[in-house]
């Protein structure tokens, strides 16, 4: 728990403008925002609020870093992969400071931002390795021709991130984009944009000519929409609520038809068979769960567990969701920081009302956890029922939904009937009973026996109302650039 004198004070905030063309700009409106420590719920930050006009002049600044002489659209292959490799470098060179960072301004358990910027470095070296790999290929014509495909960057990238992880978020989104050579303006979530102001700070560095990437920070409705709907804007990637993907997606193509990625919301189930053993399989749905204090699009928030091992089940459950260590972030030992705002912080609350008034046991938790900050217990719903609105919407806060099931076909039918499908888990010893669940299970990742591991060479993404296209892997490549085919007649 949190002292009135907490270490988190002890991280200087060192960028807090806008970032375009290379240099740190004042918001054109001249207005900030106030950027909260969740821990503490005390300002750490006033950031220049980006607006249309400011979008504007990003967009510029990106059409002349992607014009056909400039030094980015002239520079080698090669080249372009030593400055990723340079930025991925220099992330890891500051790993210490941005990781307090991202943890003054997420809440996030440090040793997680460590986590996260670790994945990120790496993240960026592995496109790195790809560009001197992006091939088209020569196709079988007539006698006389030559026929081939040539993969040309996308042009200027719009790139909207939200708060959960905040440097990951943005790493996933950069790689692709610069191995591809476009040129992006990033929005950071307006909760937490400190360290990708940061991470501008370190693009410059690592030499990335002018303009090729330009850091807004601003809100969804204002910033977000001005590039959403930008004409200039050929490519759009957007990561959070279905709520807003729905809305990205239909006005961003009003313009101009831009290409369209989402990566949006989940309500993802976790399936523990009668053969399971209980121990290792709580461990999985306690991972499953509660891991970024439940904020992940991915979280495994239904979990079904086969009738005859149920209520040991339910017991474990318990067990490990009491003995989770919630507090301040900067400690060692702490597994579960703050939710990331007071918004996020009583939505959850009134989840765990809505499941105690429809008839879910609350078995443990389900109150706010020390005196100060957003913090919530690990929270244990027991008997919860498909269609109460716990089972159904995305809570993104720790609280365990518990189901009971039968059979297989039963608990299939009922995975599956979600408007979301994200991913999905399963824990069994059964190999033949892993192949067919993985095999009907609607969701772009199954896991085995674990849950929540990401590589950044394997491609994630949702079926159904979870999003459009992919990240990560060779298919996160895919919406970054155009494919021309070029037929020549040999004269
Ligand atoms: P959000 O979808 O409103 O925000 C995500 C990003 O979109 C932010 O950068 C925001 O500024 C931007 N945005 C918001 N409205 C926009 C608009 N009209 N045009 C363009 N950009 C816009 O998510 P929010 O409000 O922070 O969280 C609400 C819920 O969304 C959460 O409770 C959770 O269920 C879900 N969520 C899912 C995430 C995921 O990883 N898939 C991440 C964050 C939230
Ligand atoms: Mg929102």
């Amino acid at each position: 728990m949190l002292s009135s004198d907490s270490k988190t004070q002890q991280v200087e905030v060192k960028y807090t403008e806008i970032f375009i063309n290379n240099g740190w700009h004042k918001a054109t409106k001249g207005k900030t925002f106030q950027v909260i420590n969740p821990s503490t719920c005390e300002v750490i930050a006033d950031v220049e609020e980006g607006t249309r006009e400011d979008v504007e002049k990003a967009v510029e600044a990106a059409r002349k870093a992607f014009q056909s002489n400039s030094p980015w659209r002239t520079m080698e292959p090669a080249a372009r992969g030593d400055l990723m490799r340079k930025f991925a470098n220099l992330l890891r060179r500051d790993i210490d400071y941005l990781s307090k960072l991202e943890t003054l301004n997420n809440g996030k358990p440090v040793h997680d931002s460590i986590g996260d910027i670790t994945l990120s470095a790496n993240c960026i070296d592995y496109y790195a390795g790809w560009v001197d790999k992006i091939t088209g290929e020569t196709i079988p014509a007539g006698h006389n021709e030559f026929l081939y495909t040539r993969h040309e960057p996308v042009g200027i990238c719009g790139q909207i991130i939200p708060w959960n992880f905040p440097i990951l978020m943005l790493a996933w989104k950069l790689g692709p984009a610069l191995a591809c050579g476009n040129v992006v303006i990033l929005k950071p979530a307006e909760q937490t944009p400190l360290t990708a102001l940061y991470c501008a700070a370190l693009i410059k560095e690592a030499g990335f000519p002018p303009g090729v990437v330009n850091v807004v920070p601003g809100d969804g409705p204002e910033c977000g929409n001005a590039i959403v709907v930008h004409p200039h804007v050929d490519k759009l990637a957007f990561t959070g609520s279905s709520e807003v993907g729905k809305i990205v997606h239909k006005t961003s193509t009003a313009t101009n038809l831009k290409r369209v990625s989402l990566e949006l919301g989940g309500k993802s189930p976790l399936i523990i068979c009668e053969d399971a053993d209980l121990d290792q399989a709580a461990q999985v749905a306690h991972k499953a769960l509660y891991f970024n204090a439940a904020q992940c699009c991915c979280a495994g928030s239904r979990t079904f567990v086969h009738s005859k091992i149920y209520d040991q089940f339910v017991a474990k459950c318990i067990e490990y969701a009491n003995k989770r260590i919630v507090g301040d972030p900067y400690d060692k030992n702490t597994e579960q920081g703050p939710q990331i705002s007071e918004e996020q912080f009583n939505k959850i609350l009134n989840y765990i009302e809505s499941g105690k008034q429809e008839g879910a046991k609350l078995q443990c938790g389900g109150k706010r956890a020390c005196d100060n900050g957003y913090f919530i217990q690990p929270t244990v719903f027991s008997d919860v029922k498909d269609n109460m609105k716990i089972a159904r919407e995305e809570i993104f806060g720790p609280v365990m939904s518990l189901f009971k099931f039968d059979s297989y076909e039963e608990v299939i039918e009922r995975a599956n009937s979600s408007d979301f499908g994200l991913a999905a888990g399963v824990v069994t010893k059964d190999l033949t009973r892993a192949l067919t669940l993985i095999k009907e299970l609607r969701a772009g990742t199954v896991w085995v026996n674990d849950y929540n591991s990401f590589w950044n060479q394997a491609p994630f993404g949702g079926f159904k109302e979870s999003g459009h296209g992919r990240e990560l892997g060779k298919y996160g490549l895919e919406s970054y650039y155009e494919v021309k085919t070029v037929g020549i007649k040999l004269i």
